[in-house]
């Protein structure tokens, strides 16, 4: 039985080597992700990226809970997170911890994700008291984002560089084991990694970040609805699929698949 990731392992990796974190939402891409990555999260961008809805804020609770089942399945040493969808945390911290100990019951994963600072703080505070791990996320919040308009990068104005500090050093305060800092002006972000207590995981953050995280389909060519300045695409799977369809498509249409070697015959008496 491998050993079950911990939290103070993922941590420690603060100022040891930077953290290596994508998004996962199947057991396939739990398996090939696994090896190379300190913690998989279990995103609410589910809903856009394999629902293809507008906003994260169609996530609901079922569905995380469903993803976050076929991630635990085939992780073996990577942390798995999961983000409480809109909705079901951000009335009251009882209201958090029903939807959290739902999540971590039903899936047995190692953390919650939520997004927002000061005013979460409390929320924040009731899990860990209750034992259930956190990890925070400031700066863009795509559960807050108005559907169909551009994402806003925070931190331009110095009455948000300074709200920036006061949410992270809050939510540090409540608990949280790291923190997602979300499209946030580099200068911004890199003040707030360098003094901040916790871990620190960038998305179009800055490089001083302890580690990095984006959308597994964006790093792979696999989500061509819109991709963000901050990603850098590692693969281009789109073509790849539609070159192996058009192939499929051709060997149907020919006649040279299937073969006799793809086919169940008569045992020999
Ligand atoms: O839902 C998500 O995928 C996220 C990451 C992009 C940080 O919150």
């Amino acid at each position: 039985m491998p050993k079950k990731p911990q939290i103070a392992d993922f941590m420690a990796l603060k100022g040891q080597r930077k953290i290596v974190c994508l998004t996962a939402y199947s057991a396939p891409m739990a398996h090939a992700l696994d090896p190379h990555c300190d913690m998989l999260l279990v995103g609410d961008s589910v809903a856009m990226v394999i629902y293809g809805m507008d906003t994260t804020q169609n996530a609901d609770l079922n569905m995380m809970i469903r993803h976050g089942q076929a991630v635990m399945r085939r992780r073996k040493s990577s942390l798995v997170v999961i983000d409480l969808p809109a909705g079901s945390y951000e009335n009251s911290p009882a209201q958090a911890l029903a939807s959290a100990s739902e999540i971590m019951a039903k899936t047995g994963a190692d953390a919650v994700k939520l997004e927002g600072g000061t005013d979460l703080a409390p929320h924040v505070k009731c899990l860990v008291d209750s034992g259930i791990p956190v990890l925070g996320h400031i700066g863009l919040l795509p559960q807050h984002a108005v559907a169909g308009t551009a994402f806003r990068i925070t931190g331009r104005s110095e009455e948000e560089a300074s709200q920036l500090h006061i949410d992270a050093n809050a939510l540090v305060d409540a608990g949280v084991f790291g923190i997602v800092m979300e499209g946030i002006i580099e200068p911004v972000a890199a003040s707030i990694a360098m003094g901040c207590a916790v871990p620190t995981i960038g998305i179009g953050a800055s490089a001083a970040c302890d580690g990095q995280i984006l959308v597994t389909e964006d790093v792979l060519g696999l989500y061509d609805a819109f991709t963000p300045k901050f990603v850098r695409k590692f693969a281009n799977l789109q073509d790849d699929i539609s070159a192996a369809a058009s192939g499929y498509r051709a060997a149907v249409i020919d006649g040279s698949f299937p073969t006799k070697d793809h086919l169940f015959w008569p045992k020999k008496p």
